[in-house]
Parts: C-alpha cells; structure tokens; sequence
C-alpha cells in the first residue's frame, strides 16, 4: 500500500471507489472521507465523527482550539458547519438525503450535529452541482486581479446570502471597502504585536516537507523552499504587523467583493455560518474565483463593534474574506486521515488524540 501524504492522498479521493454494493457504515465512511476537505482555522479540523446506524454524529474535538485566536472556540464551531456542507454536497452527489440537526443533545457539549442519511433518488441538485468544487477549493492567499464581479457572478452569488440563523453580506462599494480596509489592517497591527498570537500561529506553520497531518505549509503564505524550515520561528520571533498590513489594506480596498458572514455567537447560529461560508466558497469555486480571509476585525474585539456599525449589522460579524479572480491556489493542505476523526470503539488513534500535543499547547498559551 502506498504511504499516506497529508497534502496529496486525502484530496485523491476518487467518486468510482464509492462502495456501492458495501455495508452502510462504508458509504457513510465513503461521504466523511469528502467532509474533512473542508477548511478549518489554522488547519486544526477541530471535528470527530461517529458513525451511526442511520447516519453520523458530528463532535467539536476541543484539542484543537486556538486559545489566542479564537478564544470562545466560534471559527472552530464555524469549521465544524463547513465539514458539515461538505458531508451533505456529498450525500446528494452518491444519492443520499442528509437531514442534518444542529445541537442534537444539549447536555453532551462536544456532540455539535446529527445527520441522518437516507437513500434518495431526488437529492438536491443545486448542492450535486458543487461536488466537484469539495477537491477544487483552496484558501488562496495571492493578490487577485484589480477586477469587478460580472453581474452574472454577483447575481448567482446573491441568491445564498439567507439564512434562518446566520447570512451574508456581500460588499463591492468602495468606500465601505475601504473602512473595512482600514480595520483589517489596524487587526495586523493588534495581532501581530501579541507575541502570545504570533506563538500560537507559529504553532500550527509547518515546513513545505512536514508530514503533519494538521497546520499551514509555509507555501501557502507564498513561503517557499528551503526558507519554508524557518517559517515558524520567523513569524514567532518577528512583528511583521506593518508589511502585513500594508498588504491586507490594499487586499480588502481593491477586491472584487468582501464577503462578510454574520450572525449571532451562538453554537446553531455558528454552525448554519460555517455551512453558509462553505457553501458560498464551492459555489465560488465552482464558478472560477478564488478566496481567501481578512478576519482580523471579526477576531479583534473593539474592531469588531467597529465593524458591526460599518455594515449596520442587528448580529454580529462571523468572517471577512475577500474573493475575486486569480490563478487557482493548486497546492493542497494536509488533512488527517479519516480514521484519525473517527470514533469507533477500540481505535487506538482515538486515546492517542486525547492526550496530544494540541492539549499541551493549550495549557500553556491560554489566557486567564
Ligand atoms: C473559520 C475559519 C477561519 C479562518 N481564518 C483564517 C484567517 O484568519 N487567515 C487565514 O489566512 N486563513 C484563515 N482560514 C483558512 C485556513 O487557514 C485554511 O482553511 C486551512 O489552512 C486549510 O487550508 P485550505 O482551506 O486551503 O484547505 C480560516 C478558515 C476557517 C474555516
């Protein structure tokens, strides 16, 4: 058997290997192997699944906060809808209904979502549409194209805006864009001057060769070969808040669109955001732009009331990211494999988990 790749088997999942003649627990392991493609803060993929008679449970795995970062755990809850929307764009793909319940049982925190699968010829098309885009997306930190959305675009883009618990607002008027400009850049300023945030991301950079199911290979901040092994230890030891800022300035001022998902800071609401969000970027995907975050004003707390009476919102601020057209991002993260997620009685990788490294960084960088 050939050796597992984080950055390349995981996204190699072909749709002809579906058993289709197997055991129910192998298609419903089949859809979660499209389900841990989705993106997740600093690649943490903070999700546990188990499998179920009719379908899954889906589990928050709190070893992988980002106490700095996301210190109430939102973008990991967020992370979880994402891996969500991938489950259902693939149980519509193979011919299966997904009736996805948020919060099944209140009283056992880490169980965040149950979806039921059933076989169904009638699946819903629109969602068929954006399998091919589960492998195709990629967060792509690049500088974009200076170039408007066409109609077209900003028109199909407009219809997945609403929700019952979260939506989105899609940005393209200048001057908004450069008042949030202006936060997003004042963020890289904040965070980038905590060494306590600069530790916590150079946690989760790895090198270009790291074999690390989890993190951020350096390429994909445009860090490339050999200098890659030193990518870590330069963002833990440099304040590079004011080349950074710069960027992002010009990035959300000159964007085909800011996309801005909003809603309330509740568990529900924060999972119908991250299916949302997901949503939109396979659509996007599907549709040739590309994307990539400026969540520093959502994850700075005056720069996020900030926001909030920018765009005149009644909730609250989730994600910004910018789309827009540019070459694809074509170098894949890591992924864990899938039974490193799965909880099944007797896995080993299961206790192993428990007590990792993620834990440990935990205790020390958190905040009191
Ligand atoms: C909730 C959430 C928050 C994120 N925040 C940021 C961010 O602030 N900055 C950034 O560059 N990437 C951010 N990302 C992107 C992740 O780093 C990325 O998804 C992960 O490294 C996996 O890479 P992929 O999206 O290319 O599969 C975020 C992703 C999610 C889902």
């Amino acid at each position: 058997m050939k050796k597992y790749d984080p950055k390349v088997t995981p996204w190699q999942v072909a749709e002809q290997d579906f058993p289709k003649d197997g055991a129910l627990a192998e298609k419903f392991k089949f859809l979660l192997r499209y389900a841990i493609l989705a993106p997740s803060g600093h690649n943490t993929q903070p999700w546990k699944f188990k499998l179920q008679p009719d379908g899954v449970f889906i589990y928050a795995d709190y070893t992988g906060r980002l106490p700095v970062v996301d210190p109430d755990d939102r973008e990991l809850v967020i992370s979880i809808g994402a891996a969500i929307m991938n489950l259902r764009v693939a149980a519509a793909h193979f011919g299966y209904a997904c009736a996805v319940q948020h919060q099944p049982k209140a009283n056992t925190p880490e169980l965040l979502a149950s979806a039921r699968l059933s076989e169904s010829s009638q699946t819903d098309t629109e969602l068929k549409k954006l399998f091919p885009a589960i492998v195709q997306r990629h967060t792509n930190r690049i500088a974009y194209e200076v170039r408007s959305l066409a109609e077209g675009e900003l028109k199909r883009l407009q219809k997945l805006t609403t929700g019952q618990k979260a939506a989105i607002r899609i940005v393209t008027d200048k001057t908004i864009q450069t008042s949030i400009a202006e936060l997003v850049s004042q963020g890289d300023h904040i965070q980038m001057s905590d060494p306590t945030f600069r530790q916590e991301l150079a946690s989760w950079v790895r090198s270009n060769w790291a074999l690390r199911g989890d993190g951020i290979a350096a390429y994909g901040f445009g860090i490339p070969g050999i200098i890659s092994w030193m990518g870590p230890w330069f963002m833990r030891t440099f304040d590079l808040g004011k080349p950074q800022a710069k960027k992002d300035y010009q990035f959300a001022k000159e964007a085909a669109a800011l996309i801005i998902v909003h809603g309330e800071d509740t568990k529900e609401s924060l999972l119908e955001a991250g299916e949302m969000f997901e949503r939109f970027v396979l659509t996007s995907t599907s549709m040739g732009l590309q994307y990539a975050f400026l969540n520093q004003p959502v994850e700075v707390r005056d720069l996020r009331t900030r926001l909030r009476t920018i765009l005149g919102l009644a909730d609250l601020p989730q994600l910004l990211f910018r789309i827009g057209h540019a070459e694809p991002q074509k170098r894949a993260m890591p992924r864990r494999p899938l039974n490193a997620v799965l909880i099944e009685d007797g896995n080993p990788n299961n206790q192993k988990y428990d007590l990792n490294i993620n834990m440990i960084k935990n205790i020390i960088f958190r905040r009191i």
